[in-house]
């Protein structure tokens, strides 16, 4: 990740004359400039510049090496079946691994309190499956099938590999058999999105539609001890581990392809009609899809060696898996003698937007069976909300004038992600919170404020069960720029059940740059009043602010922040009505004794004349 250039931006102080030159078009954004420039160009304040949340990079320090860490928390399972193993039998050599400065590399330790590793623990995912269940009874078997595929991918494709095996123990609908702690494949579906899993996935029809919504290719046909675990490394000494687990490290250049990612963040859920019929399919999930629109992305096929340098391309591995910054990392321990260090190592981060629910496992660790320590998760944290506020997004304020009694300031947002902003499950959302206040610090006008339960004022998602269309201005303090996807059933009414999701009503997700919103396709298209709003394009949104300021003369200050949360308020509200199903009211308490506080990606404040 281009990380040097962005601690550059994130010191850059903008400090500029303060004529107010600015033409009214421009404010208005039908003369939209590259935002770069506009952020380095004249500027209309005194004084504005970004808001620093984040303490200096120091503070943030990677923690040493494993013998410097006593607590990594219970014990990763170390179940063997016919086609997988537990995370717990990799730990033993890739748990205490180290780069040339000492820090720690260890695989299974950063790995452990991901998301990933917690998707079946997940108490928000047990929660919506339930609730999805219990809408759509007569599909029970469908939609529990569905979702274990990928958030207890071991299990299920265990199960469906040797049915012999395990049918007699799986007991009812897979979700219902599998979360069963009596149940053989228990232990490999509690253990998530794993180690055996990932690495295992065939480089068959990665990237095509057959290939996605969990349906990635497992090769049962190959016995221990050839069987394979795919890496990017040529020069792997493979004995010390054919001999231990019976499968044999393996190069293939598809680990280091977005492609493999896809097959899980790519998802099509199908839907039915008010008359419980199945009406179709809609894209539940698009990361990969968006990505390839972006100019991140890269021709489906296209394959690079870890040796190679990428110029605009970002793989998902590129940001999600940051390579160690030191190198040189002996990727086993004890490392064969003939092992070589590897400077391209891959961290096992794994982090997105997701800090609420890493909050709620760390404050549950025994009651969820969550196998990484508080220390583990708080580093998770870390990673997560650096990546937000570091790598996620800008925001420029231009304008400033003021004419008769208004106020006009413009926000730009700058979205760095290699696609939307939000992305993935449709509960999330990012919006804009803009204050102004007077000489004397009075507050004139608030757009966005977050509340402590949860809720955005203004916003008629929340509030009104309708949704807050996108703006390109806003003059009313009840009105809100949120950034999300707002689901309809087939009568057009706003849905949070996956299963009657038949399309978005609503989609302004902040588009990742070279993303041309007119050649889209439908899947991934932008919807509602944004498809029109000429500035809201690749990489970036401009909304204009006309603020009612009556005689005052200022100086006004402006502060504006681009808040983040994982679950939306109204996703929440929905949830609740099935509060009788246990696991639903668990995650309703859980969820109501949480600090719902929003993550501020990026802020920036400025003073008029
Ligand atoms: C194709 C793989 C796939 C399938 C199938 C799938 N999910 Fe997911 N699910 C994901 C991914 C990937 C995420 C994380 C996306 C993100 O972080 O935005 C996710 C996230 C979620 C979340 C949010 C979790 C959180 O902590 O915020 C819920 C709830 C959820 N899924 C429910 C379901 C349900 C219910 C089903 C079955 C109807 C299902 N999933 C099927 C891949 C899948
Ligand atoms: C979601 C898929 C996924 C999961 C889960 C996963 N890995 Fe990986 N792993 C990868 C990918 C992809 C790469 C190569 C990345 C690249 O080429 O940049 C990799 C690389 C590796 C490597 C080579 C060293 C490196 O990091 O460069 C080892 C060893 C490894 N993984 C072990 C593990 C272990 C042990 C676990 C469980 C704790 C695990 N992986 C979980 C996807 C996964
Ligand atoms: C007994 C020790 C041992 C165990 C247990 C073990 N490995 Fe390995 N693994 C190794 C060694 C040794 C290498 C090669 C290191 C080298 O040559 O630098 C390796 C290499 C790898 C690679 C790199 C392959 C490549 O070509 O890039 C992956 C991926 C991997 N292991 C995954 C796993 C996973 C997943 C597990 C658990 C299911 C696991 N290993 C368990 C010792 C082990
Ligand atoms: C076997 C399916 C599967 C594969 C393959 C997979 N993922 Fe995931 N991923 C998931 C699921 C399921 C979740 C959501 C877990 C949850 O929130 O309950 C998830 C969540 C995530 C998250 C969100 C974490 C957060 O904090 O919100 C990121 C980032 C991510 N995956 C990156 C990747 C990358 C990069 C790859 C490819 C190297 C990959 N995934 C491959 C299933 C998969
Ligand atoms: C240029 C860097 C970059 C690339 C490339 C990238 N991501 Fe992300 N991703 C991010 C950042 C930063 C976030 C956190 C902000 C957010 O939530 O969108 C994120 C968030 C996520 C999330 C969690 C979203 C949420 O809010 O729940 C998932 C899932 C994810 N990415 C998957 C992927 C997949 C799959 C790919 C490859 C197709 C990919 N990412 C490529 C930077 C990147």
């Amino acid at each position: 990740m281009n990380s040097k250039k962005r601690r550059l931006s994130t010191a850059r102080l903008f400090l500029f004359s303060t004529t107010t030159f600015l033409s009214f078009s421009l404010l208005t954004g039908c003369a939209q400039a590259p935002l770069g420039e506009q952020g380095a160009g004249p500027a209309f304040f005194k004084g504005s510049r970004k808001i620093e949340q984040l303490p200096a990079e120091a503070a943030l320090a990677v923690p040493k090496n494993n013998s410097q860490q006593t607590n990594l928390g219970a014990p990763l399972t170390i179940f063997t079946d016919k086609n997988f193993v537990g995370s717990g039998r990799c730990a033993l050599c890739h748990g205490n691994l180290a780069d040339r400065e000492d820090r720690d590399m260890s695989i299974t330790n950063h790995w452990r309190s991901t998301m990933m590793a917690n998707a079946a623990k997940d108490p928000f995912w047990q929660a919506k499956v339930e609730s999805e269940t219990s809408r759509n009874p007569a599909i029970k078997q469908v939609i529990e099938e569905k979702c274990v595929a990928c958030h207890m991918p071991m299990a299920w494709r265990q199960f469906n590999i040797n049915k012999q095996a395990y049918e007699s123990g799986s007991g009812g609908t897979p979700y219902d058999a599998f979360i069963n702690p009596a149940n053989q494949l228990n232990k490999a579906a509690m253990d998530g999105v794993s180690c055996s899993l990932c690495h295992q996935i065939e480089d068959q029809g990665l990237g095509t539609k057959e290939n996605f919504s969990g349906k990635f290719i497992i090769d049962a046909g190959i016995p221990a001890p050839q069987r394979p675990h795919f890496g990017p490394y040529k020069d792997t000494v493979p004995e010390p581990m054919q001999t231990s687990i019976g499968y044999k490290p393996l190069y293939s250049a598809h680990t280091n392809d977005s492609a493999l990612c896809a097959t899980c963040h790519t998802l099509y859920t199908p839907y039915l009609d008010s008359a419980g019929n199945v009406a179709g399919e809609f894209p539940e999930q698009t990361p990969y899809l968006e990505w390839l629109h972006s100019e991140y992305g890269e021709p489906l096929g296209t394959r690079h060696d870890i040796s190679e340098q990428l110029d605009k391309v970002r793989l998902c591995q590129e940001c999600h898996m940051p390579h160690s910054p030191a190198g040189g990392v002996l990727i086993a321990m004890p490392a064969p003698k003939e092992s070589t260090g590897k400077d391209h190592f891959s961290q096992h981060h794994f982090v997105g937007g997701n800090i609420l629910l890493l909050n709620m496992m760390q404050d549950n660790i025994d009651p969820l069976g969550i196998t990484a320590s508080t220390e583990k998760i708080t580093d998770t944290k870390k990673r997560a909300a650096d990546q937000l506020q570091r790598q996620s997004a800008n925001l420029f304020l231009h304008g400033g004038t003021i004419s008769k009694d208004t106020l006009t300031v413009a926000v730009a947002v700058e979205n760095q992600v290699g696609h939307k902003l939000p992305t993935g499950f449709p509960s999330r959302r990012a919006w804009l919170h803009l204050v102004v206040q007077d000489a004397a610090g009075a507050v004139l006008f608030e757009s966005g404020k977050p509340q402590a339960d949860g809720i955005i004022m203004g916003d008629d998602g929340d509030e009104k069960n309708l949704f807050e269309p996108h703006y390109d201005v806003i003059s009313q303090q009840d009105q809100v720029q949120i950034y999300e996807s707002v689901m309809q059933n087939t009568d057009g009414e706003i849905t949070h059940t996956l299963l009657r999701g038949a399309g978005y009503i609503k989609d302004n997700r902040l588009l990742p740059k070279g993303f041309d919103k007119k050649t889209a396709a439908a899947d991934i298209a932008v919807r509602g009043a944004a498809a029109a709003d000429g500035n809201f394009t690749g990489g970036s949104d401009l909304v204009t602010y006309r603020i009612p300021v009556g005689n005052q003369s200022g100086p006004f200050t402006i502060t504006a922040e681009l808040l983040y949360t994982p679950v939306s308020h109204a996703f929440m509200q929905d949830l609740t009505q099935d509060a009788s199903l246990a696991r639903v009211d668990r995650f309703v308490k859980l969820y109501s004794e949480a600090d719902k506080t929003p993550v501020t990606i990026a802020g920036v404040k400025g003073i008029t004349r």
